[in-house]
């Protein structure tokens, strides 16, 4: 069993970017929704406890509060933004609105009675708040400010600290330093979180669960049931049978890359080519959330046909991973995910339980242990890519030759941009349902207009188009114009998100 830190939630967007740091510092951490109760913390026996930021003003009547018990409990505990602002308040100080609020770099100056060690003077750190404490309640001290607002306090003697930035974030210099010290300095962690660790007792764990029988997977070629599938067929080699769909909207070779890949490991590797059915009845749809619903329809269909080719009373493996529970409000895994990646599986596959080895894992986390299994980089590194794949990336209807089409300019696309040294995040093209009049040789033309898309963010939640030099665009745009015959035109999406979402359907 592991040291653990428990993050406690106050709805913070930061959470799981406070749960990584410490984890990337070598300690376990679980994010806990912020009133568990101090009885159900004190059963998990944590080393030390945070407390994230939150949008509530923490005076006020119906803001989340924590137990007021946990205080007590003689664990250090570490107050983030909302969460240093709701001690303040509930141990007897004071917060109040402030005029201006302070959003961005601001400069934090150091208090003479602050023994943070080698942070001297001042430092540049990310502040996000309207509310600041005014007061703080009797015993602590503050330990920072800013021109504005008090930025940190402590009660050493409680262990309690706070501080009013956000240290887990990467804009504020040193922050990841500061979380250190409240790991081993106060909470004297001893930095026992290893994902080799993680990997040995999820393998006793499996086989321990599985037995004899069999357990399936339905292998998208994403990251995460990708990794989900090495870490299967090592746990239990030759009883795990996975079944790749292969709806025909995979990127150019996908779909075989996949199968040899896969099928070299110990598993029984099922694929089914499906492209035409799925073009069947994708035939006059130009709907973009149609097309999502029958694609994820007739995907829980091809997987029902295979139903003869699974043992009865198999364990049904999915790719879960942490923040999917996290978001869904926490720990209620035995529900079947219904993934927006394949549209639910039929309930008609009765299986005898759900095993989701990924479950206590960050996105980070699950690339590096596929690197530990041997997985290919480029399969780990790959980009976000819909369930749907490139049926929402042919605006207006799907046919056999637009994805084809796609598939070749989707192809220089990523060649192109794989070569330059800064990639945007997420790079494609997307075929528009636009025609348009060009010259080739003598001839007129009047075909398809492909445009690119671009785009760099850090969370996929809000992005910025990518302000990728002309030389590279002339680069694509001539390329696909004189590789694929029936392209006549290229354009470059500058939109960012918001207002235009990432794909186009
Ligand atoms: P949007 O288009 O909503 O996309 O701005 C945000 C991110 O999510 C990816 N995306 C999907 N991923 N299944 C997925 O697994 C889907 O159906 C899906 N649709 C969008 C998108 O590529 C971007 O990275």
């Amino acid at each position: 069993m592991n040291q653990t830190i428990l993050v406690l939630d106050f709805g913070g967007q930061y959470k799981e970017l406070i749960a990584r740091a410490v984890r990337g510092l070598s300690v376990y951490s679980e994010i806990k929704p912020g009133n568990i109760t101090a009885l159900e913390i004190k059963k998990i026996n944590p080393l030390g406890i945070i407390l994230t930021g939150g949008p509530n003003s923490a005076g006020a009547e119906n803001s989340p509060k924590c137990d007021p018990a946990i205080f007590e409990l003689g664990i250090p505990i570490l107050g983030i933004c909302y969460g240093m602002q709701l001690f303040c308040h509930m141990l007897g100080g004071e917060v109040k609105s402030s005029e201006t609020g302070e959003y961005g770099r601001v400069k934090v100056q150091l208090t003479v009675n602050n023994k943070q060690g080698t942070v001297n003077g001042s430092f540049m750190a990310l502040m996000s708040h309207k509310d600041i404490v005014t007061r703080l309640p009797e015993g602590f001290l503050p330990t920072a400010y800013t021109e504005n607002c008090m930025a940190s306090c402590e009660n050493a003697a409680r262990k309690i600290y706070g501080v009013q930035y956000h240290p887990e974030s990467k804009h504020t210099e040193n922050g990841i330093e500061i979380i250190r010290r409240f790991l081993f300095d106060i909470c004297n962690a001893k930095g026992d979180y290893k994902l080799d660790d993680y990997i040995s007792t999820q393998i006793e764990e499996i086989r321990k669960r599985v037995g004899d029988k069999r357990v399936l997977l339905g292998l998208s070629g994403g990251v995460d049931s990708s990794v989900c599938a090495a870490l299967l067929s090592k746990a239990i080699p030759g009883q795990l049978d996975c079944i790749f769909v292969d709806h025909g909207f995979m990127r150019q070779s996908e779909g075989d890359e996949i199968e040899r890949i896969f099928s070299k490991r110990k598993l029984n590797f099922i694929r089914v080519n499906a492209k035409e059915r799925f073009l069947k009845k994708l035939k006059g749809i130009k709907d973009p959330e149609q097309k999502r619903k029958i694609i994820g329809e007739e995907f829980a269909r091809v997987f029902e046909g295979t139903s003869s080719l699974i043992p009865k009373s198999s364990f049904l493996a999915q790719g879960t991973i942490y923040p999917d529970i996290v978001e869904s409000g926490g720990g209620q895994n035995a529900v079947i995910k219904s993934h927006h990646n394949v549209g639910g599986l039929p309930s008609e596959l009765n299986f005898c339980g759900v095993i989701e080895p990924l479950a206590g894992l960050f996105k980070d986390e699950v690339r590096e242990l596929g690197k530990k299994l041997g997985l290919p980089k480029y399969l780990i590194n790959r980009q976000p890519f819909p369930g749907p794949g490139l049926a929402v990336r042919i605006i207006g209807e799907v046919t056999g030759e637009k994805i084809n089409i796609l598939q070749r300019a989707d192809a220089i696309v990523r060649a192109e941009l794989d070569k330059i040294r800064r990639k945007p995040a997420q790079y494609f093209a997307v075929l528009t349902d636009t025609r348009s009049v060009g010259v080739k040789g003598d001839d007129r033309t009047y075909d398809y207009v492909i445009a690119i898309r671009a785009v760099n963010t850090d969370d996929f939640m809000t992005c910025e188009y990518s302000p990728l030099s002309h030389t590279v665009l002339s680069r694509i745009s001539s390329r696909i114009t004189s590789e694929i015959p029936n392209v006549s035109r290229v354009v470059y999406d500058i939109t960012n998100k918001p207002p235009s979402t990432v794909e186009w359907e």
